[in-house]
């Protein structure tokens, strides 16, 4: 595995220190539906010539990588890319036979036009900056396609313990964490040039994440802007998401808790 990224140092503060645990990341995030995997698939432009038919940027301890391996993608050439070491480390211990590349999208060490397609799963608004994009429109052959995407929770339905949840870390947490936001990533396509416009799809209330107190808890802990949080300040959290939990009508008995979660998926073509 080449490494491209000792310099940590172009990655936000919240990479650097929230992601550093690969299984606790693996065990406690939302997975990719079928739905969601097949409908990546089906944007992929793989009637062009390219050295590699799939670079997946932010490819993290490979969760969609899996995923998109499951189906009949055996013939398709992938390169799965993250600049965490400890993350890829855990994606090459599960997925042993994928081609990986420690490297983050400001910097993709592979050759202009050597690429068809290119994925981003969850990890898009870490570089929605102009040198990444740039970066990924280099590597790109023409008419090759962008395609990235999120989970995001559900925060439609106010009665839900998924919206007590999300505004408390909305309103109290996230602070000025770079998030999935639209709003705060379509600039960088304005005067970029390079790409057709972005359509996009979503899958709304597509699925659940679910389960203990403890194993939502986990999950919430997860998430890069509370575990890159002093310990003391991340007990404090902690204990507002039991609080919450306790007194939801539909969690305060214990059981399984059920997050409701949208699928955003985004795409574009190089020019
Ligand atoms: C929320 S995780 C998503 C991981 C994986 N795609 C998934 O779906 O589970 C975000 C990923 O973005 C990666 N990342 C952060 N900054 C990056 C950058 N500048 N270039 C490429 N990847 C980056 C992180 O290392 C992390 O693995």
């Amino acid at each position: 595995m080449e490494n491209r990224c000792n310099n940590t140092n172009m990655l936000h503060d919240n990479v650097v220190k929230g992601y550093k645990s690969g299984d606790s990341y693996n065990n406690h995030r939302p997975d990719y539906t079928e739905e969601t995997t097949k409908f990546v698939l089906n944007k992929l432009n793989l009637e062009t010539e390219g050295t590699y038919d799939v670079l997946e940027l932010g490819a993290g301890t490979g969760l969609f990588t899996r995923r998109f391996l499951h189906y009949d993608t055996s013939n398709l050439k992938v390169i799965a890319t993250d600049p965490l070491e400890n993350f890829l480390e855990k994606l090459k211990l599960l997925s042993p036979d994928v081609e990986t590349l420690q490297c983050s999208a400001e910097s993709i060490p592979l050759p202009d036009c050597s690429v068809k397609n290119v994925v981003c799963v969850q990890c898009f608004h870490w570089f929605a900056n102009k040198t990444a994009l740039k970066e990924i429109h280099r590597v790109m052959v023409p008419h090759g396609r962008l395609v990235f995407l999120w989970n995001t929770r559900d925060v439609t339905d106010a009665s839900k313990i998924t919206y007590d949840i999300s505004n408390y870390i909305q309103t109290s947490v996230i602070k000025d964490t770079p998030t999935q936001l639209k709003e705060t990533w379509i600039g960088i396509f304005e005067d970029f040039n390079g790409f057709s416009p972005i359509q996009e799809h979503w899958f709304l209330q597509h699925f659940k994440h679910s389960g203990s107190v403890d194993f939502i808890i986990s999950y919430l802990k997860s998430l890069s802007y509370i575990s890159k949080l002093e310990q003391s300040e991340q007990d404090n959290v902690e204990s507002k998401f039991r609080e919450i939990i306790n007194n939801h009508p539909d969690t305060k008995k214990g059981g399984i808790i059920d997050i409701l979660f949208n699928t955003e998926i985004y795409w574009c073509q190089k020019l």
